[in-house]
């Protein structure tokens, strides 16, 4: 059927894809019964703890299923708080706080909340890809600060503070990054923070990944600007809870409200069954806890075994401190990461993400959050495509 109605300018801005062909071409095979294995989930493959889930099925059994306060239940948001107290040093009261249907809605809401057209929002490449996606719909403009797979994709704050104009208002932080791995050193932290404080930028921090940190020491940067940072974070990855959705933020009263208006005319609440389930996981320390060092010690084995098993393939890939992704160069299987991504997705029946949409050209994203023996699997793949 045609229509002669046309989209908004809104929605016709938003990039297509480039990794779409590449995930069509994966499902494509497995519907022919081809043993594709997928090294491009984003998220945990270990279940939600049972406790997380008892709670859930209490609070359904218990009538909790009505709309609840747009920010969140008071219990979860005096959890949400005392959680930023003890593990990130960080003084949010619970009114400072607010739930949000996944970290993705409160980045979205955040940007709704701070940015107008034109303003300028540094962000360190390659980034997280909805990141430019969300900005450009505020119609405010990303820019981006390049980092380099030799420095680990550190940020270079010197290089960060020439992208500042006039027109600047903002810095998207990420550590433990997405695709990179990359944890920034509390240094780099404050140099950040300081040149927010000189510019009068917010920092937007999305700390998502933030348990999951190998060897390298987590910080939050709201500790050094507390009254510049935005706060980010959710149940999603720590707790493998994805499918929850339930992220939240802590910040300056005057944005959390802002946020909060947002989403009263949008989603209202997040579920109240996940509040409660996401309840659970931030009061139930042992056995969260028990969980996150369980998934921790695992990512952690898998890591070093595909980062040191693509190194010996001749995929030059630095080791990353936190999250579940590498960064591999393809160049030797095709100077183009798009085609290299085909390659290995048609000969080695591997699926990988290739860098195009996270601003990381020659490279190739894989993600161990999968089992060893597919890790293993996918490296005597890749042994015989490279030959
Ligand atoms: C860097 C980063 N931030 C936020 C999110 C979104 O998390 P959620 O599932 O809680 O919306 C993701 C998910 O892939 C991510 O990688």
């Amino acid at each position: 059927m045609t229509s002669p109605f046309e989209l908004s300018q809104k929605s016709r801005s938003l990039k297509p894809s480039a990794t779409v062909a590449v995930t069509s071409r994966a499902l494509e095979l497995r519907r022919q019964g081809v043993d594709v294995i997928s090294m491009s989930v984003g998220e945990p493959d270990f279940d939600t703890p049972p406790h997380i889930k008892q709670a859930a099925v209490e609070a359904i059994e218990s009538g909790k299923t009505k709309y609840t306060a747009v920010n969140g239940i008071p219990e979860l948001r005096e959890a949400i708080s005392a959680k930023f107290s003890r593990e990130n040093g960080l003084d949010y009261a619970p009114d400072a706080v607010t739930v949000t249907s996944g970290g993705k809605q409160a980045i979205f809401n955040a940007f709704f909340a701070l940015l107008n057209p034109g303003d300028e929002v540094l962000i360190p490449a390659p980034y997280w890809v909805s990141y430019p996606e969300m900005v450009g719909l505020t119609g405010a403009v990303p820019v981006e600060v390049p980092t380099t797979p030799q420095s680990g994709f550190m940020l270079d704050v010197e290089l960060l503070a020439s992208k500042i104009t006039p027109r600047t208002r903002m810095i998207v932080l990420n550590s433990p990054g997405n695709p990179t791995g990359a944890v920034f050193t509390p240094d780099i932290l404050r140099g950040v923070a300081e040149l927010a404080q000189q510019h009068g930028l917010m920092i937007v921090t999305d700390e998502i990944y933030e348990h999951l940190v190998y060897d390298a020491e987590q910080v939050s940067i709201g500790q050094f600007a507390p009254e510049h940072t935005l706060t980010i974070n959710g149940a999603s990855k720590a707790y493998a809870m994805t499918g929850w959705r339930i992220g939240y933020a802590g910040g300056p009263r005057h944005v959390i409200a802002a946020m909060n208006a947002l989403q009263s005319q949008s989603t209202s609440n997040a579920s109240s069954v996940s509040q409660y389930a996401a309840l659970a996981a931030l009061v139930q320390h042992g056995a969260t806890n028990q969980f996150v060092d369980m998934a921790r010690s695992a990512y952690r084995q898998r890591r070093d075994v595909i980062v040191r098993g693509l190194n010996d393939l001749g995929l030059p890939t630095p080791t990353p401190h936190g999250a579940f992704y590498v960064m591999a160069n393809t160049q030797r299987i095709h100077e183009n990461e798009l085609e290299a991504a085909r390659i290995i997705l048609d000969e080695a029946k591997v699926a990988v993400v290739p860098g195009t949409d996270f601003a990381a050209p020659g490279q190739v994203r894989l993600s161990y959050a999968t089992s060893m023996e597919n890790i293993q699997e996918v490296l005597r793949r890749l042994g015989r495509v490279i030959g």
